[in-house]
């Protein structure tokens, strides 16, 4: 998918300015270049993209009463839709996830209705916010560090090395889902019961001065780069190679397109969300810059 994602991001890098300027690279940039991809990966067609991403935005910018309203507004239209879509590829095939699902569907009956829209979800749920602050991120420590920014944009091909070491920085993710401890043990001086429930702390991990030598530092060259920002184990990202290569276009695309983007604010006025889970950047208002 990679040519694709390139060009998706293209795109946007140029429509970046196309309501005016300040934008804010979170909502125009970093939120619409996965959501995109996750309809091009399911094989939704192109005009229906836009009342989609719209969906699917209701989720992302839950801040309120009305918000959570809107939800779930947003969530049973969608749930209705991708009904539909599957109606659809079952009945005329087609490209993508949702024609593929139906295939192994009629091949062996395994997949029930629920489960694929529910598959969907998760995909939407686990493959967007995260990879959109991957970007945020990314983009924030760029244009804060002009050094940085530099060393890349002399030659791209670093963007895979640097990838790697924003996903440790930046850690979106946080920690993992609870997990159950199978058996007594103590842990670095803590005493865990059999049964009790843990979340691992990801970003912690990802600073920790045992796997990588001076964690505080963004070291876009840092090799090896012992970070977890994927988890590890059985329940290992699946999007890994999805979410690095959305990075890699991400970042390209944009700081080509506009080569002296920056900040329209002073640095201190970013926000970072208070929810836990996710490091998640609340709005990043650029400019294009002289
Ligand atoms: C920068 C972007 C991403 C980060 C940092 C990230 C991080 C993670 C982490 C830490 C886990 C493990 C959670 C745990 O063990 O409790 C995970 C699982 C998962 N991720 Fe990602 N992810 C990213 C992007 C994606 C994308 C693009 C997709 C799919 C389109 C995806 C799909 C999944 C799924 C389905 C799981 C569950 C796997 C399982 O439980 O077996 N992720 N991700």
């Amino acid at each position: 998918m990679e040519p694709r994602i390139r060009a998706i991001a293209d795109h946007l890098a140029g429509e970046l300015f196309a309501d005016g300027s300040p934008a804010d690279l979170v909502e125009r940039y970093a939120r619409t270049l996965p959501l995109s991809v996750i309809c091009e990966l399911l094989g939704l067609p192109l005009s229906d993209r836009p009342k989609f991403i719209a969906w699917a935005n209701t989720v992302a910018r839950l801040t309120s009463v009305i918000g959570v309203l809107r939800m779930i507004r947003g969530l049973s239209q969608m749930k209705r839709y991708l009904e539909d879509r599957l109606r659809v590829a079952r009945e005329h095939g087609g490209e993508g996830l949702i024609a593929e699902l139906v295939r192994v569907e009629m091949e062996g009956g395994r997949i029930s209705a629920n489960e694929m829209v529910s598959m969907i979800f998760l995909l939407l749920g686990a493959g967007s916010e995260t990879t959109t602050h991957l970007i945020s991120g990314s983009v924030y420590e760029l244009i804060e560090n002009p050094t940085l920014r530099d060393w890349l944009e002399e030659d791209w091909s670093r963007a895979g090395l640097a990838v790697e070491e924003f996903l440790r920085f930046v850690s979106p993710v946080q920690f993992s889902k609870p997990r159950f401890v199978r058996r007594d043990i103590e842990l670095d001086g803590v005493q865990l019961k059999r049964g009790d429930r843990i979340m691992a702390m990801v970003a912690a991990a990802n600073m920790d001065p045992q796997a990588n030598e001076h964690p505080e530092q963004l070291d876009l060259q840092r090799r090896p780069n012992r970070h977890i920002s994927f988890g590890t184990g059985i329940h290992f990202c699946l999007g890994h190679q999805l979410a690095r290569i959305e990075g890699m276009c991400a970042l390209q695309a944009l700081f080509t397109r506009w080569p002296r983007l920056r900040l329209a604010v002073a640095p201190a006025q970013i926000r970072w969300r208070k929810r836990p889970g996710l490091r998640s950047i609340e709005k990043l208002p650029v400019v294009e810059g002289s």
